[in-house]
């Protein structure tokens, strides 16, 4: 297993090395779109990275952090809500936020399934569920898989076309945007 818990400092200052230009402007132009004073939802946050891209676009919004790391969560910046949990197990109420972002973490999950079907209860309506991952068929990204399987890390990879099929499948239009051995999903709750 990743001991994520005493990871931290090494992920507060190389994990943003992880997201392509592409990502940042994707994500922000989400952001932007947010009413003001919203919810905003990082799952598998580790130290914040995803929500602070998202706060250089809006500082109005509040952030909320969810990780199972307290060893991660606490090298999260001050102005970001910390909350210990799971994906699959959210400890928030049907339609709270306004997004729901998950960066290089829903391969960690146990149950990405019924992360989706939480993530659907707490998103509002109209709202988005961003996810940026590893893409498991292409090159790099296998060679990220098997190392993660090599660490005895539970590594489920999904590639988008499955993921998004699991999406769309829960309610969610779904676009994807692959750069090489990564991709995001922009999903936006439709019913
Ligand atoms: C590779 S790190 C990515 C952290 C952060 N999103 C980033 O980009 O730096 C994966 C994170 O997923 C978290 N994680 C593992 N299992 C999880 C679960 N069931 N639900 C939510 N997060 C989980 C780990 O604790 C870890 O912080």
């Amino acid at each position: 297993m990743i001991p994520f818990g005493r990871l931290g400092p090494i992920f507060k200052r190389f994990a943003g090395a992880m997201y392509p230009r592409e990502t940042r402007s994707l994500l922000k132009e989400i952001i932007r779109s947010l009413e003001p004073g919203g919810l905003v939802l990082d799952l598998g946050a580790g130290t914040g990275i995803l929500s602070d891209i998202a706060r250089e676009e809006r500082h109005d919004l509040r952030y909320v952090a969810l990780d199972p790391a307290m060893g991660m969560l606490k090298n999260a910046p001050q102005h970001i809500g910390k909350v210990l949990g799971k994906a699959e197990d959210l400890p928030f109420r049907r339609n709270s936020f306004g997004a729901v972002l998950i960066g290089d973490a829903i391969h960690h999950v146990n149950d990405p399934e019924w992360a989706i079907i939480e993530v659907k209860r707490v998103l509002r309506k109209n709202g988005t569920f961003f996810i940026f991952d590893i893409d498991p068929d292409a090159f790099l990204g296998r060679a990220v898989c098997i190392a993660e399987r090599l660490l005895r890390e539970r590594a489920g990879f999904y590639p988008p076309e499955k993921l998004g099929d699991l999406l769309r499948k829960d309610g969610f239009s779904v676009d994807v945007l692959k750069h090489d051995w990564r991709y995001s999903i922009t999903a936006k709750l439709i019913d």
